[in-house]
């Protein structure tokens, strides 16, 4: 079986740091992982004036999540939380009421920063976000990426085999979590 992972970047920067750390972690996935990005930056703001009819872009974020086994959060920290954009389209997919698309899906985070803090605090505050969406959420191992300049090339590849071999296996223990939640509960 091919795990089908959805992921958002939670970044809209051209040059971001966290979109280099999901090339990364592509690399190093195991092969029987496929990986489609769940664009975010194209949503409106979210209002539940929406909710009777849906946009595209809303119905497009909702019709991507449906078609992943699982979503994989690669996101930085802004203000000590998650960026709004993320959020922003969070709270699209957690609606209308009654159509979580969150709802028992196998997820994982990661993140990275230019601090030594490596986005230890924004992921708490996305942990919390997507445990109230029900979100099978990984646990352990958590991974807060201190990116300094070099340390991954703008084509994904790590260049220090310790971070290389620390991200290798975030991404089997993900395919680990993933292969678990589905057994215990199938995607329909
Ligand atoms: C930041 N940054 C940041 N870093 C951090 O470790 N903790 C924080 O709370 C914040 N807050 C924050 C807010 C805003 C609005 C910006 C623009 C930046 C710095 C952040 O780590 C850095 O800009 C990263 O490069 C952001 O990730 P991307 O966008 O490059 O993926």
């Amino acid at each position: 079986m091919t795990y089908r992972v959805g992921y958002f970047i939670g970044s809209l920067s051209s040059h971001s740091i966290n979109r280099t750390l999901s090339k990364a972690l592509l690399r190093v996935a195991p092969h029987d992982m496929e990986f489609t990005e769940i664009p975010i930056g194209d949503l409106p703001l979210y209002s539940p004036d929406f909710d009777a009819d849906y946009p595209p872009q809303g119905r497009a974020l909702k019709e991507a999540i449906a078609a992943s086994d699982a979503v994989l959060f690669v996101s930085p920290e802004y203000n000590r939380s998650i960026p709004g954009a993320l959020k922003n389209a969070i709270d699209w997919a957690s609606r209308p009421w009654g159509e979580n698309s969150f709802d028992h899906m196998p997820a994982a985070v990661i993140g990275a920063s230019i601090g030594q803090i490596g986005t230890a605090v924004g992921q708490q505050s996305l942990r919390a976000v997507l445990s109230f969406c029900n979100a099978r959420q990984m646990t352990a191992p958590e991974a807060y990426i201190h990116l300094t300049p070099g340390l991954i090339t703008e084509q994904g590849e790590v260049t220090d085999q310790s971070t290389e071999a620390f991200l290798r296996s975030f991404m089997e223990e993900f395919r680990t979590h993933v292969a678990r939640v589905l057994t215990v509960i199938p995607r329909s």
